[in-house]
């Protein structure tokens, strides 16, 4: 008998399950790599192993990182019993109750309920506010001078945040702004970093972060108890009053701890990465004169569609978040021809995936024309990544991002020119234009 005849014939049908190919260096190399020079480090690590590799970091461990779209294909198409969220996650800075930590069912069930704020009628409700608050914030701009306008951006998106998800106003609002802006910053960089014990917390950055956190919780439980205290919260708009009356319901029954923690995830995720997006906006439009002069006389007739191609091109073109990340939560996860086993870290490298010259013909080129009238969709466009934990406010912050730049088009005149196109800058979550998105402006009389 031949070896060839007493092989299992089940073999000759199941692929390779090998590893994929691992990086080879050291844990500590690799990590200073993945958390300070991540888009160089990746690009070397793939052209040397391919769309699929692995690595080994602090924090996420041994972690397989994909970019080819086929196999990000399966990451997103996984059921939540093979894949859960990555550990850890931003649950770890906005607490258990946050969409972020949880997962199966419980995640499931909270995404129903926040669904609905954040589709079809309830974005049309926002378009005032949105509008409003973009021309609060540049009614001072100045005129032929140059300024960094990620941080109007961002408290433009900031206040839109703690109007529609809170339903602040005046110096709640105002309190809320100087306890969210600083939390975020520190948040972001210290979101992946295992929390130090319980006695040595109030001595660390977390100490720090545990107090703006207490002043958010004081403010926003005062606004649950006026808004329980309401006999119409039946009627009630907002994201607030939406939680508040599941609280009774049957499998999404919210604790007030829960509440907290889930109105300040929505509040911080939704603000940081649509602000950094539109610092991206202006900066390209400032290096792009002939989409810019379409964008205008586009706002003049009253049209969108231009509009809309260019914000999608512009996901596609500056990635804000450039990874996403699951934990194996399966025995094994096959992932093409590998075979992943439990536990073990997926990234999908949405940044690579972007600039894949295969998918994208000259990525680095700004040209929103090729979106136009089409659905950017995944796994090859995946800007609010992809499957059952795929950005909730997607639609959110395109709306968001459209009504910002229709009222800045409308009332400024982008100055343009040759200028070098920013460096990205990573804050811990998004990546925003290093410089701060750079522009001159002048009014439109
Ligand atoms: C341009 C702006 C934005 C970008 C680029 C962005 C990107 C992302 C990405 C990549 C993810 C991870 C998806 C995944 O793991 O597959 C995510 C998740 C999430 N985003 Fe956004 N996002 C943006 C705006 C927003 C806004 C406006 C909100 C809230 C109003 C929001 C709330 C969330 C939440 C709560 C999650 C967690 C979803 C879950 O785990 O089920 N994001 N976002």
């Amino acid at each position: 008998m031949t070896d060839r005849a007493v092989a299992n014939p089940c073999e000759t049908l199941t692929p390779n399950r090998l590893n994929p190919p691992p990086v080879r260096l050291p844990k500590l190399v690799q990590g200073v790599g993945f958390a300070v020079f991540r888009r160089k480090s990746m690009r070397n690590w793939m052209k040397r192993h391919g769309r699929i590799f692995e690595i080994n970091v602090p924090i996420f461990g041994e972690s397989v990182v994909v970019s080819d779209p086929a196999l990000v294909r399966s990451v997103c198409t996984a059921s939540t019993e093979q894949l859960i969220n990555v550990q850890p996650n931003l649950g770890n800075l906005f607490g258990p109750g946050s969409l972020f930590g949880l997962d199966a069912s419980r995640h499931c069930d909270r995404r129903r309920l926040l669904a609905p704020a954040f589709h079809g009628q309830s974005l049309k409700n926002y378009e005032k506010i949105i509008e409003d608050e973009t021309l609060c914030e540049s009614a001072n701009w100045p005129e032929d001078k140059e300024f960094r306008i990620l941080e109007p951006m961002n408290r433009i998106t900031l206040n839109v945040m703690l109007r529609i998800i809170l339903g602040a106003d005046g110096a709640e609002l105002e309190r809320l702004r100087e306890i969210v802006l600083p939390y975020m910053k520190l948040g972001s960089l210290m979101a992946f970093v295992p929390a130090p014990p319980a006695w040595t917390r109030r001595h660390s950055p977390w100490g720090k972060l545990d107090e703006f956190r207490k002043a958010f919780d004081r403010i926003v439980l005062t606004l649950i108890d006026r808004a329980d205290a309401d006999p119409g919260l039946g009627e009630r708009a907002g994201i607030l009053a939406l939680l508040l009356r599941s609280r009774g319901d049957v499998g999404t029954g919210m604790s007030r701890r829960d509440i907290c923690d889930e109105l300040l995830t929505l509040i911080c995720a939704g603000h940081e990465s649509t602000s950094a997006a539109l610092g991206w906006a202006f900066e390209r439009l400032r290096r792009n004169p002939d989409v810019l002069a379409e964008l205008v006389s586009e706002v003049d007739e009253g049209g969108s569609d231009f509009r809309r191609a260019t914000i999608l091109k512009l996901l596609r073109s500056r990635t804000v978040v450039d990874v996403i990340g699951r934990r194996v939560a399966a025995p094994n996860f096959d992932l093409g021809e590998w075979r992943i086993p439990q536990d073990r870290t997926v990234l999908v490298r949405i940044a690579d995936l972007h600039e894949n010259p295969e998918i994208f013909p000259h990525p680095e080129q700004f040209d929103p024309y090729r979106f136009r009238g089409t659905r950017a969709a995944a796994p090859a466009w995946l800007a609010f990544g992809g499957g059952a934990r795929r950005c909730i406010g997607a639609d959110f912050a395109i709306t968001e991002m459209d009504i910002v730049l229709r009222t800045v088009l409308q009332n400024f005149r982008i100055q343009t020119d040759a200028a070098a196109d920013e460096k990205s800058h990573f804050r811990g979550i998004a990546h925003t234009p290093k410089l701060g998105g750079r522009v001159v402006v002048n009014r439109r009389r």
